[in-house]
């Protein structure tokens, strides 16, 4: 799904947010991470439509760098962050502790210590043995933290096994299937350095089908029942993660909070209590398919069987995905022509088999200095960027009504060289 304002001028050049694609290659170098300014802000605004702004958790796991941080920010977001790392980059950049979720399988003591201690607005807990962790870090930093459960729901989200989970075998969550959820809830409301604001669930990732968000509120929704039940609490909030896919045809934010909506509501008035406050967590939806990656076409070769490989000067260094979880980015050429085509396989520049962009597409035929761009690369990219083989992380630059404000720039040597200890 490319960002809308992308499309070929009179001259047949590709351009975004009303920029030629070539001449931003040009002045930025290549491979290069591109941002349409004006599509993030329209995603924004369809979940913030969906859920209201502030029930909308960016899930900066997916491109985390500050002009996005600060635009989530001003849109009166709240981020969701793992871990120390990404913790300390939201703190350091001045984004509002009060509205950060602090997530993370497993969480340092002194990730804790830092989050109490900042007063961030909510620990989201992975693990029973995490209750007393945090109420420990909050006791020393002498201040009641807000926490919500992560709950395993054992919903199958249809999405690649990678990007399962809640299903029984994933590592995250606290487990519904037996009875240690329950005992976490009787366990966090007992400490005093704790206050059970609710229950968390993120079933997984790139999903394209409505039933997996049914599923998953309909086992939230019996879950909170059996809690009140079994304990009198009611959960004043409930975050039902991200996942959102954004291939042709998956739904729409506002789909999915209907459904969430409607799997919860029976549950809530079958006992007469009041909705719990509804937090959705998107990353990819928001970023995705708000980024292009730009390449420079470096050569090509006929091998043994016969087929073509096109090489670009970027690769699994700059998107791991189709390595990780054989997520290909659709590729456009940067001119459009009439002229010949082929069907190609398109690699990377990086020492792996597995460095391979697209199979079997057919492209225009391109020479080396031709640009080649890959769709939806702003989720996941430059957030699980390497420097394997030394290939610098591309810069992330902004673009909206034509004008373009990079955000970060390319690494180098001189970087790197900085890590250097006794050379
Ligand atoms: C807890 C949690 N929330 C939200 C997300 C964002 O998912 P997506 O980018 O698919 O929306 C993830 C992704 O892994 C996650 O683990």
């Amino acid at each position: 799904m490319p960002p809308r304002s992308l499309a070929y001028d009179e001259d047949g050049v590709a351009c975004i947010a009303g920029a030629r694609i070539p001449d931003l290659a040009s002045a930025f170098g290549t491979p290069l991470y591109l941002l349409d300014e004006g599509e993030l802000r329209t995603r924004i605004a369809n979940y913030a439509a969906a859920a209201g702004a502030e029930n909308v958790a960016y899930a900066s796991k997916a491109l985390l760098i500050g002009r996005i941080a600060k635009l989530v920010a001003e849109e009166g977001m709240l981020l969701d962050v793992v871990g120390q790392g990404e913790l300390e980059f939201a703190l350091r950049i001045g984004f509002p502790a009060e509205r950060i979720l602090v997530h993370g399988v497993y969480k340092s003591p002194q990730a804790l210590q830092l989050a109490t201690k900042e007063g961030v607005g909510r620990v989201v807990i992975d693990s029973l043995d995490e209750i007393a962790a945090v109420a420990k870090a909050a006791h020393t930093a002498g201040r009641k933290q807000d926490v919500l459960l992560r709950l395993q729901l054992g919903v199958d989200p249809h999405t690649h096994p990678s990007l399962s989970t809640s299903v029984t075998l994933s590592q995250f969550g606290i487990s519904t299937a037996d009875d240690q959820a329950l005992a976490a809830v009787r366990r966090a409301l007992r400490e005093e350095w704790v206050n059970l604001r609710g229950l968390h669930s993120h079933i997984g990732s790139a999903i394209t089908d409505l039933l997996p968000f049914r599923r998953a509120a309909d086992a939230m929704g019996a879950f909170i029942s059996t809690a009140h039940v079994e304990t009198g609490w009611w959960p004043q909030e409930l975050d039902m993660g991200g996942g959102l896919g954004i291939e042709d045809g998956a739904p729409t934010p506002a789909q999915v909070a209907e459904q969430v909506r409607d799997g919860l509501m029976p549950f809530a008035l079958d006992l007469g209590k009041p909705l719990p406050r509804l937090i959705f967590e998107p990353g990819r939806y928001l970023v995705g398919p708000s980024g292009v990656t730009v390449y420079r076409v470096v050569g090509r070769k006929r091998v043994g069987d016969g087929r073509t490989y096109l090489f670009v000067d970027g690769g699994m260094s700059d998107n791991p995905r189709p390595a990780l979880y054989g997520s290909y980015p659709s590729l456009l050429p940067a001119r459009s022509s009439d002229d010949e085509t082929e069907v190609v396989d398109v690699a990377g520049q990086h020492c792996e088999t597995g460095d391979v962009l697209a199979r079997g597409v057919r492209l225009p035929v391109l020479s080396p200095g031709d640009y080649l761009i890959a769709l939806d690369t702003g989720a996941y990219n430059h957030s699980m960027a390497s420097h394997y083989n030394r290939v610098p992380v591309p810069p992330v630059v902004f673009v909206e009504g034509g004008v373009a404000r990079p955000a970060t720039r390319r690494d180098s040597l001189a970087d790197w060289l900085r890590f250097e200890i006794g050379i």
